[in-house]
């Protein structure tokens, strides 16, 4: 029996979930998958620190890297693990007590905001700097540090609060319904294929700027 290849596009997204299911154990709660998920954010920090230090001397970065980073906060960061947050767990909390607007949520959806605008400042720096247009890097160096500041407090502010909140408002049971609507999101929004392409890219940014 012979598949289109959409037919076999659809059975690999099936069975790619199913297995991240199961590597999972299913039991993961909501809020330890996005901690995790910091982790890998956090590390990409480090790198692009490491990228800006390297720019400031003069020294010149293979553009193709800053391409590939810029698309992991675009669609990793961003369509991914931001998603999460604001369609998912914030609403949670909302519907169990917790303030969005001049709260905590409404902060935390303000600086997701304020974040896109640096990735679009970045992406734009990106754009000129591998056209071999140099007077990008001051833009280049600009959006990254203030990303790097925003973010850095953006997730020590979740990891030690409001995923905390999270814990003690919303049972095991809730948080494992909440981590399979994650499922949904990462299937829908990342793609077949790409968690390891971006398993490749930071290995390949490890050995290139933190070893
Ligand atoms: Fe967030
Ligand atoms: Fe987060």
């Amino acid at each position: 029996m012979s598949y289109s290849i959409v037919e076999l596009l659809f059975i690999l997204t099936l069975k790619e979930t199913r297995m991240n299911l199961f590597k999972r154990g299913v039991m993961m709660l909501a809020t330890k998958q996005l901690k995790e998920e910091h982790a890998a954010v956090k590390f990409m920090l480090k790198v692009l620190d490491n990228i800006c230090a390297r720019i400031s001397k003069g020294e010149e970065v293979d553009p193709n890297h800053l391409t590939r980073i810029t698309e992991f906060l675009i669609v990793f960061v961003d369509k991914c693990h931001h998603a999460k947050e604001e369609e998912i767990l914030f609403p949670q909390l909302e519907k169990m007590g917790v303030i969005n607007k001049g709260g905590p949520i409404g902060t935390l959806l303000e600086e997701h905001n304020i974040g896109r605008n640096y990735i679009k400042g970045l992406r734009e720096a990106v754009e000129r700097y591998s056209a071999k247009d140099y007077s990008a890097t001051e833009d280049l160096l600009k959006n990254t540090q203030g990303y790097k500041n925003l973010l850095t407090q953006h997730i020590e502010e979740e990891d030690t609060n409001i995923f905390v909140l999270a814990d003690q408002l919303i049972n095991e049971e809730m948080q494992e319904k909440l981590a399979e609507e994650f499922e949904k999101i990462e299937v829908e929004r990342i793609g077949t294929g790409k968690h390891e392409e971006f398993h490749e890219l930071l290995h390949e940014l490890e050995h290139t700027y933190l070893s």
